[in-house]
């Protein structure tokens, strides 16, 4: 894929999401070359709208972006519900809005904000759409430090064959809350709530990238142009 025409797709689906945005709203901000647009165009609208929000980062990566546009951060002290947050994905199941998240490294803080939001929009190219989770990416799992070969053999047992994330430097890559990432390729999972459950109950683990039934819907932009996708009814 031509990566400039993949940022097009990516900055249309972050300008997007970025009309959705209301005077008065807490957000939660999310993390990724994606969000980054929309932090982008979020910036834009304080500046020239006039609009006033407030936000909850859901990295040091988006808190450094947002301070350097004036976005105002607020955190959980102030705000224990969000009105609305916006996020990317890795991947995005059609139908069921299901997903993978956590390849930049933020998915506990993101899973905390999105879980705490009365709306979780994603932002993401159409590259991200698949038939079933798993189909393109691992899914990552950050564990405690303490005890890392002990837990990768759980995660091992489930089927997840995972690998320590590295870091550019070729050490462990370190998380925000100063954990490991175990990457879990389990290919396609034909049954991610079972998954899901076998992950939630791993000693060790403290949270993994699937992000099941917990947005409501993907702005999802490509060759066709920007499209909003909503929950299919079950
Ligand atoms: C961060 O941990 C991830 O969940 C990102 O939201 C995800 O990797 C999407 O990033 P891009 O928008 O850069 O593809």
């Amino acid at each position: 894929m031509d990566p400039s025409e993949q940022n097009k797709w990516k900055k249309a689906a972050g300008e997007a999401a970025a009309k959705l945005v209301e005077d008065g709203m807490v957000l939660g901000l999310g993390t990724g070359s994606t969000t980054a647009y929309f932090l982008s165009a979020l910036g834009r609208r304080l500046a020239e709208d006039g609009l006033r929000i407030t936000g909850i980062a859901t990295s040091e990566q988006t808190a450094t972006q947002a301070r350097s546009l004036r976005i105002p951060l607020t955190s959980f002290a102030e705000h224990t519900e969000l009105d609305l947050t916006v996020d990317g994905a890795d991947e995005v199941e059609l139908g069921t809005l299901s997903l993978i998240k956590g390849h930049g490294g933020a998915l506990l803080r993101e899973k905390i904000v999105a879980s705490a939001s009365k709306r979780l929009v994603i932002v993401a190219d159409q590259s991200k759409l698949v038939e079933r989770l798993g189909s393109l990416v691992a899914v990552p799992v950050e564990v405690v430090r303490f005890g890392w070969q002990a837990t990768a053999r759980c995660l091992a047992k489930l089927g997840g064959n995972p690998s320590l994330r590295l870091g550019n430097d070729q050490k462990p890559f370190l998380t925000n809350g100063g954990n490991f990432i175990m990457d879990c390729a389990f290919g396609p999972i034909p049954n991610p709530k079972e998954t899901a459950h076998h992950l939630d109950h791993v000693v060790g683990a403290i949270e993994h990238g699937l992000f099941l039934g917990l947005s409501s819907e993907v702005i999802l932009s490509g060759r066709d142009g920007v499209r909003i996708l909503q929950k299919a009814r079950s």
